[in-house]
């Protein structure tokens, strides 16, 4: 388990953009799944007016782990929110950016996104892989867009799954599992203190922490490296 503690999300925005330019280092394509929310907001912010330089952005092809089902001009679209932290500031093909249409609700065109995938990436025995997935946690253990309330959608045979958010019932789409498990590299950026339990839970398998979407991300061979803040690692045993 690769854990990465630093003081505040300036700094976990900081360490993972010198990460991800690693990550890129001398990719002919490099296949990056983002993750929404607003953790990513400073990180992006922070790669685009950081980092930018390091990046051979017409490398880069983006895709979602999770979108909302709502129109890319929404404000909670994780597209929207993509394009106003870091595609506004950096130079990146418009065929690279592969958005999930998430105008319909619930959304017909996941299975069409779940293609999309195969069609532009190498694939592990049916699954396709990524060069890195980049996940956040919700305080209820949350991850990408499955739920503890259907958890059962992680194993779903289809690459991605069409979820519902409980509290607004919002329709959303999420990759399954099984293509985050298959990723060659998984990043979960977590700050702040209403994670600390979850996050405690999750990496300590605590009591009960099967029920956390989170705890499932084990990638079968890839690595797996956590960014935390102070705030959301203070429940660990080493702090
Ligand atoms: C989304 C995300 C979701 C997010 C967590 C954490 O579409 O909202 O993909 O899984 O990563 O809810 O969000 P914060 O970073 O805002 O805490």
């Amino acid at each position: 388990m690769d854990l990465r503690i630093f003081k505040d999300k300036q700094e976990v925005a900081e360490q993972f953009s010198a990460y991800f330019v690693e990550q890129t280092k001398g990719k002919e394509a490099f296949h990056v799944a983002l993750s929404g929310g607003s953790t990513p907001k400073i990180v992006f912010d922070v790669l685009a007016e950081k980092f930018a330089g390091q990046v051979d952005w017409s490398k880069v092809h983006f895709y979602w782990g999770d979108e909302r089902c709502v129109p890319p001009t929404d404000d909670e679209s994780n597209y929207k929110m993509t394009v106003e932290h870091l595609f506004s500031k950096i130079e990146v093909p418009q065929e690279n950016i592969n958005r999930i249409l998430g105008e319909k609700d619930p959304n017909p065109e996941a299975m069409r996104y779940a293609n999309l995938l195969e069609i532009d990436l190498d694939r592990v025995e049916e699954v396709p892989q990524f060069d890195l997935v980049i996940l956040g946690m919700g305080d209820d253990g949350h991850t990408a867009s499955i739920f503890p309330h259907e958890i059962e959608l992680w194993d779903s045979e289809d690459h991605c799954v069409v979820a519902t958010h409980p509290e607004s019932g919002q329709k959303r789409v999420s990759l399954n599992g099984k293509v985050i498990n298959t990723s060659k590299e998984v990043a979960f950026l977590v700050t702040g203190a209403s994670k600390a339990e979850k996050v405690e839970a999750v990496i300590e398998k605590t009591e009960g922490f099967e029920q956390y979407p989170a705890s499932l991300v084990q990638p079968t061979s890839g690595n797996l490296v956590w960014f935390l803040d102070e705030e959301a690692a203070s429940k660990l045993n080493q702090n």
